[in-house]
């Protein structure tokens, strides 16, 4: 990632959001916030972009005569996950709060407007978001910008997560260790080495409560074999690597419950693409499909 800069594809994951909730229907999510903390000069940048890679791509359906909007809904289809991932963890955050969880971590926030959305929270949930110094910049200026007002029950934490460990950063923020937390990792494993996914597993298992939980999604590791690429892999592949954020990471579905157990974790549910097709996209008449390589997890520290 490009250390000075807001990262690009936090920036794309809410342009998708926005989209899907302005154009979709049903809506598999609805970020009713995300278009606020976007300028019309990203939309208009990400939106070359796509159109630029359905030219490149596509070029049957670029010379066809396709609107616009079909050619950005198009480039859109492989991000899917983005709106599955989201549904996901606030489905599974409402449960552990009715546990009685309290403090909900979010790492790699990006624009995540969870804290926007829910003032009704503040008093029962205490939301610690902790990204890349340049992204939260980023993204406080455009709260900012949008006229919006941080709940009070929001605390940002600025800090690279290569170069200091996640214990380290959740030391400086309200975070208590003696209380089960619900922690996210939406839109990260994939960037990260197998080092750094251990190394932050390790960390959140350090300061963690028996009972504390984790969703993220990841990569089926299948999809990195290089031997049979799909298109649509190529094409999303060489889209993140354009904008300097390469996917590296995956893990194999089969032995993930294991790679979790040795670091403290239970696996209690692991949603591949047959799963989430039956929980959220049944009934919809636009065709959209769940990722077929993205799974999304959830597991307990012990
Ligand atoms: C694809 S975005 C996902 C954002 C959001 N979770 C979502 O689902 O839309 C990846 C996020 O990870 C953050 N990130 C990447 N490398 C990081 C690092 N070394 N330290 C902290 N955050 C990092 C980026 O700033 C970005 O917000």
């Amino acid at each position: 990632m490009d250390e000075g800069r807001a990262s690009r594809t936090a920036i794309a994951t809410a342009y998708f959001r926005a989209h899907h909730c302005k154009h979709a229907n049903p809506k598999i999510f609805e970020d009713s916030l995300a278009g606020a903390l976007l300028r019309a000069d990203d939309v208009a940048s990400l939106e070359r972009f796509l159109l630029a890679g359905v030219a490149k791509h596509n070029p049957e359906l670029a010379a066809s005569g396709a609107d616009r909007e079909t050619r950005i809904g198009l480039a859109l289809r492989g991000l899917v996950v983005v709106l599955a991932r989201a549904r996901f963890t606030e489905e599974r955050l409402a449960e552990a709060m009715r546990d009685g969880a309290a403090q909900y971590v979010i790492i790699g926030a990006g624009l995540d407007t969870f804290a926007l959305r829910r003032p009704d929270l503040r008093e029962r949930l205490r939301v610690i978001e902790i990204d890349h110094p340049a992204t939260q910049a980023f993204k406080r200026g455009r709260i900012r910008d949008a006229g919006l007002e941080p709940p009070p029950n929001l605390h940002f934490a600025p800090a690279d997560l290569e170069r200091e460990s996640l214990a380290e950063v959740l030391s400086r923020t309200p975070f208590d260790r003696s209380r089960p937390a619900f922690f996210s990792w939406l839109g990260v494993t994939m960037y990260l080495t197998d080092a750094a996914i251990r190394a932050t597993l390790r960390s959140l298992r350090s300061v963690s409560a028996a009972g504390s939980q984790l969703v993220f999604d990841y990569l089926d590791r299948a999809v990195f074999d290089t031997a049979d690429p799909s298109p649509a892999r190529a094409r999303l592949f060489e889209t993140v690597r354009r904008v300097g954020e390469p996917m590296i990471f995956g893990f194999d579905p089969a032995a993930l419950e294991a790679e979790l157990a040795e670091e403290g974790f239970r696996l209690l549910e692991d949603l591949g693409p047959e799963a989430q097709s039956e929980l959220y996209y049944r009934n919809r008449t636009d065709g959209l499909q769940p990722t077929a390589t993205a799974h999304l997890a959830r597991a307990a520290v012990v």
